[in-house]
């Protein structure tokens, strides 16, 4: 069978990471996806460096309306983030026929409704889980391991920025903006960094992981966010007197009377595993009527460990694509037709 033909926007720490876990574990990947996949098409500002990246392997281009609207391409991995550029393009591929896989949490948090509806007309895949908490595959385990189950609530650490700060501030009496800096200079916090202190980030991840859990469209607009920036080393030094840990949590939770959807700083016993996740890793706890507490542990940034997670989706949409549409598993795109009424509740 010929190879399923990938173009990739933006070879940045993701990009990268992507293209070399695929060349490296080719085999194998192959054999799993019963397909062979090769990324055909390259598009960054930086044609250069992509190049360089790419080992000169692949045709590099700077403008990616050339990779959306190629004949070739069957998938488009995006990876620029943003919601402005990104959205256009998503959209633009999608319009063309093309599968998408994406990382962009603030894209999917805040344009998910229009960009599944558009997917699901088009009769094509939207698959995301490097989205939320980076190489966890949290995003199967809340659609498929845990799919017999009513989720009664998630609660995680899903910004590795935040949880880092506030691990060096506790570990090291440091304050908040030496460690912020540490963050920056490791490439753990986004372009705007705002985003990752502000809570803006985790309310992201935690909108498309209500979504899924309770079928219900992205609200990102009704959650309640609080980042850490009023935290002060004094606070955490209490806290530890006391027994406790401050961790910045997402948290969603199923109440009769709706959604609640809310990040901001948690006292969790430090006896507790989740308190114990030190620096940038993530942890996600989901709790299902049927299974219980379940804990999801691993690197929520990173090159590879993000790549991990798009290739998983890349191979689920090579399988997919190659089956007959009829008989495709429907939740790689969001199913408007399976929304509940929900509503999120103000907090
Ligand atoms: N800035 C994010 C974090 C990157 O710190 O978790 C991964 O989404």
């Amino acid at each position: 069978m010929k190879p399923i033909k990938v173009g990739l926007l933006g070879i940045g720490t993701v990009g990268s990471g992507t293209f070399n876990v695929l060349k490296r574990n080719q085999e194998e990947i192959t054999r799993r996806a019963g397909r062979s996949i090769e990324i055909a098409m390259v598009a960054d500002l930086n044609v250069e460096r992509a190049r360089e990246l790419t080992h000169g392997e692949v045709e590099v281009v700077s403008d990616a309306n050339l990779v959306v609207s190629h004949p070739d391409i069957d998938i488009v991995i995006e990876l620029i983030g943003g919601y402005g550029i990104a959205r256009e393009l998503v959209l633009k591929a999608i319009a063309n026929g093309k599968h998408v896989v994406t990382a962009n949490k603030a894209l999917l948090a805040t344009h998910g409704n229009e960009i599944f509806k558009a997917a699901q007309e088009k009769g094509v895949m939207v698959a995301f889980e490097a989205a939320v908490a980076g190489g966890i595959p949290i995003i199967k385990a809340l659609r498929e391991g845990l799919t017999a189950n009513r989720i009664q609530w998630i609660a995680g650490i899903i910004n590795g920025t935040t949880n880092f700060i506030l691990s060096e501030m506790r570990d090291k009496g440091l304050d908040f903006s030496t460690v912020l800096k540490q963050a920056q200079e490791l490439g753990y916090a986004e372009a705007d960094p705002t985003f990752d202190i502000e809570g803006v980030d985790a309310a992201h991840k935690a909108t498309i992981m209500a979504s899924i859990a309770y079928g219900i469209p992205m609200q990102f607009d009704k959650a309640y966010v609080e980042g850490i920036t009023r935290l002060e080393a004094s606070d955490i030094r209490y806290a530890e007197e006391l027994g406790y840990r401050i961790k910045l949590l997402g948290i969603t939770k199923r109440t009769p009377e709706g959604i609640e959807l809310r990040v901001h700083p948690t006292l969790i016993p430090e006896k507790r595993l989740i308190a114990n996740v030190e620096g940038a890793m993530n942890a996600v706890l989901v709790q299902g009527d049927a299974v219980g507490a379940t804990l999801y542990y691993g690197k929520g940034a990173g090159s590879e460990p993000t790549a991990s997670a798009v290739i998983a989706d890349l191979v689920d949409i090579t399988r997919l694509a190659t089956a007959d549409p009829e008989h495709r598993v429907p939740h790689l795109a969001f199913q408007p037709g399976s929304i509940s009424n929900l509503p999120i509740l103000p907090m």
